[in-house]
């Protein structure tokens, strides 16, 4: 059984890798991606992999259906449509404009599947990244054995959802083995691969007599346990870039907020998520921020101590990464001016500082969103809202603010919403004494026919001053409510 040719499958679709280079926070390509892998119960636990405890996990699927069985099945049909020839196709999630196809049948676990992945959608994590991830996990369950380590595919991220229907050619039972063999090619395969990859794909559930009564399940197949793969890069859709691998943050800003205040101060707020290894944390560990101002001048302020949460984030997978975090607030003056923290976590009288590859975390304080002046809901069925107050930095003299929030926007015949991207002028609306802060405010509602839940979020630009400034992404957290009138 080759878990690795699956690997390939998942993976190779996109070769133009980006340099290879280590993390530093904050990656908005695949920050959103790390947390919704990793974080998986407990605080601020995303829950995706809840559906994958085990190989087994169905819930209320029925009988014979697991959910391991059918991600992987949803994936290997999105990607089987790819043809290596004229790089069209693969890992897109076009599977969602094509499940009433002869060759898809199976279509309510189609859809359920892409209804599920459909609440982690966002506009930094498409659907076609989260069938991978679902393929990911899925092999992990599915490997969970009391002797060893389960399987973790490396999963990058950066697919591009598809907007149409790919080309037909999944390859049908009923087809006779020159068909099969051909459309296989087309995908970049040959026929030992082939042998590998379908029987792979389908002894992790066996398959689905109500869907396949022509076949018998391939199981223990030993026949391609040689899994290197061997794909010849052109044979690849062409324009999509992945991530590096992305793996576990050692230690993590998270919900990292500045409320500026009337008096000329600032309150910064924000969690440090640390990674939980085999060099356990101590009872007596003590987590300190220490700010770098922007300006050499400024003086310093004295480090500021972390407390610890009373919750940790886990994870159903054995050997999966778990987390405890750590908050801080603090008041300072406005006028300070910080351009980053380091991050020192003091075990046992054993300090480690960690300043994120150098250069620190960084702090943006060009555009910064006033969350206690703002408001954002979503009422499912009615309407999408967002009221934001951003405090933007007088002395870059932006001629030009904008608040951009992608919308989920259904597509026809597919249950796979796209983004498209609503764009709005921020008003100046008010002036934050003794600060250097101006209060810039736009307001969305937006009300479609259909209405998609997925992970929300904005973005913010400032232009046509000293320097232009782009804030990509940033979630719909840590606001009231807006009302629904
Ligand atoms: C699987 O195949 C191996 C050899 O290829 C054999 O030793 C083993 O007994 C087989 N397991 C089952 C469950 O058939
Ligand atoms: C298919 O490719 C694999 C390498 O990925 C190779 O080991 C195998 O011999 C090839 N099979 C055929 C029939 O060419
Ligand atoms: C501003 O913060 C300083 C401490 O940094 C504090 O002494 C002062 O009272 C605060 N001013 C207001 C108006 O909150
Ligand atoms: C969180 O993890 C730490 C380190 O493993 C452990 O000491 C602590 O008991 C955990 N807290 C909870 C609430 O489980
Ligand atoms: C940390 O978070 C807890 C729970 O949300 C909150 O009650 C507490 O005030 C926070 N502490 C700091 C220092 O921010
Ligand atoms: C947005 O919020 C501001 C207060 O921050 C309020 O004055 C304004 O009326 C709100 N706009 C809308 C359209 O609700």
């Amino acid at each position: 059984m080759s878990y690795l040719k699956l690997f390939s499958v998942l993976t190779l679709l996109a070769p133009l890798l980006w340099p290879t280079s280590a993390y530093t926070w904050p990656n908005t390509d695949t920050d959103i991606l790390e947390a919704i892998y990793y974080q998986q119960i407990g605080y601020d636990g995303r829950r995706f992999s809840a559906f994958v405890r085990t190989c087994e996990t169905g819930n209320n699927l029925g009988p014979g259906r697991t959910n391991s069985a059918e991600w992987i099945r949803t994936a290997y049909h999105d990607m089987a449509t790819a043809d290596v020839e004229t790089g069209i196709g693969g890992m897109d999630a076009s599977i969602g404009f094509e499940r009433s196809r002869q060759e898809n049948v199976g279509f309510h676990a189609f859809t359920e599947t892409l209804l599920f992945f459909g609440d982690f959608m966002s506009a930094r994590s498409s659907m076609a990244d989260l069938i991978a991830l679902g393929a990911v996990m899925s092999v992990t369950a599915c490997t969970i054995s009391p002797n060893r380590k389960p399987l973790f595919l490396p999963f990058r991220a950066g697919r591009v959802d598809a907007t149409e229907a790919g080309p037909f050619g999944t390859p049908e039972p009923h087809q006779d083995l020159t068909s099969h063999t051909r459309s296989f090619e087309k995908q970049g395969f040959n026929s030992t691969e082939m042998i590998g990859l379908v029987a792979c794909g389908h002894s992790l559930g066996g398959v689905n007599g109500r869907d396949f009564p022509e076949i018998v399940p391939a199981k223990n197949d030993s026949t391609n346990v040689d899994s290197k793969q061997a794909f010849d890069t052109n044979t690849v859709p062409k324009g999509v870039q992945l991530s590096e691998v992305i793996t576990p943050i050692p230690l993590k800003p998270d919900n990292l907020f500045i409320a500026m205040n009337d008096g000329g101060n600032m309150t910064i707020t924000g969690d440090i998520r640390i990674r939980i290894d085999d060099n356990l944390p101590t009872d007596s560990r003590q987590v300190f921020i220490h700010f770098k101002p922007r300006s050499p001048s400024t003086p310093a302020i004295p480090p500021v101590e972390a407390t610890r949460l009373s919750e940790n984030t886990t994870a159903w997978h054995p050997y999966a990464p778990s987390f405890e975090w750590w908050n801080f607030t603090t008041t300072v003056p406005a006028s300070q001016g910080f351009e980053s923290f380091t991050v020192e976590v003091v075990d046992d009288g054993q300090s480690t500082v960690h300043a994120n590859g150098g250069g620190g975390f960084p702090l943006q304080t060009d555009l910064i969103p006033q969350n206690h002046l703002s408001c954002s809901s979503v009422y499912l069925g009615r309407a999408y809202l967002l009221n934001l107050t951003v405090a933007v930095r007088d002395e870059l003299n932006f001629q030009d603010v904008k608040l951009t929030v992608p919308i989920p926007v259904r597509q026809a015949e597919s249950v796979v919403p796209r983004f498209e991207s609503h764009v709005l002028d921020m008003e100046k609306t008010g002036v934050l004494a003794d600060t250097g802060y101006s209060l810039y405010t736009a307001s969305l509602d937006v009300r479609p026919e259909h209405m998609y839940v997925t992970i929300m979020s904005y973005g913010l630009s400032g232009r046509g001053g000293a320097r232009d400034v782009e804030v990509p992404f940033v979630l719909w957290k840590g606001m009231g409510t807006c009302p629904y009138s």
